[in-house]
């Protein structure tokens, strides 16, 4: 897929205040500092257009970016950000949580999760969260150049034989590197696939 246009929309500090359930929508979930609003402006080839920071807790609303006229990018705020206290980060998974159920024109979320670290609590909670609830996602590794390639065959690897024990099947994962570019096409195939197979039921 080629982008021709990307631009920010808004961003709504809940789901109330979210754009009206128009066009097919993307969410961006992880720990604070995993990559999200690096990915969004890797994938749209825009340096700046979500704000990234080397401070975990950068992006704390939903930020919509509407691209090529047709479908959103969400950039979410980052899942149990370690400096603030219990009760805001409950808070956070509380208000994510009911994006991520009520969001009626959320096709997929990638959740992303940074390559060199094992399965933490935070991701495989919202995971086996997501399956319960029926809800459709992806994983993304993020920061694959921090690895040499065979560590990170072996960290993926390990990574996947701890969901498979517990887990039947896995879902879709992908490999990325904002830094490098890597995984942008097979991201952007993913999503307009998933915008056509959409345009097919509508017909
Ligand atoms: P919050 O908004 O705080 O939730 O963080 P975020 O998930 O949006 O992370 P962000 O994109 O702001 O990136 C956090 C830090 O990781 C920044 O210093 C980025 O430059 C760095 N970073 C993100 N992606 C990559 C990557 O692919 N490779 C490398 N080497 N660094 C990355
Ligand atoms: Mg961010």
């Amino acid at each position: 897929m080629i982008i021709q246009k990307a631009e920010f929309v808004k961003s709504a500090p809940d789901i109330s205040r979210c754009p009206p359930e128009t066009i097919p929508e993307y969410a961006f979930i992880g720990r604070s500092n995993v990559g999200k609003s690096s990915l969004i402006n890797m994938l749209v080839n825009c340096k700046n257009m979500a704000k990234t920071s080397v401070t975990p807790g950068k992006t704390r609303l939903f930020n919509y970016f509407l691209i090529n006229d047709t479908w959103y990018l969400v950039d979410l705020p980052g899942l149990g950000y370690a400096k603030i206290s219990k009760n805001k980060r409950e808070e956070w998974k509380e208000s994510i949580g009911k994006f991520l159920l009520n969001r009626k024109t959320l096709l997929c979320s990638f959740l992303l999760v940074d390559c060199r670290h094992e399965v933490q609590a935070v991701d495989e909670e919202i995971m086996e969260w997501m399956a319960e609830k029926g809800l459709p996602f992806v994983i993304v590794f993020t920061k694959t150049d921090k690895l040499p390639k065979t560590s990170l065959n072996a960290t993926i690897q390990s990574y996947k034989n701890k969901l498979l024990e517990t887990w039947e099947e896995l879902p879709k994962i992908f490999l990325t590197s904002s830094e490098k570019k890597q995984g942008r096409e097979e991201l952007l195939s993913f999503i307009e696939e998933t915008n056509l197979i959409l345009s097919s039921y509508k017909k």
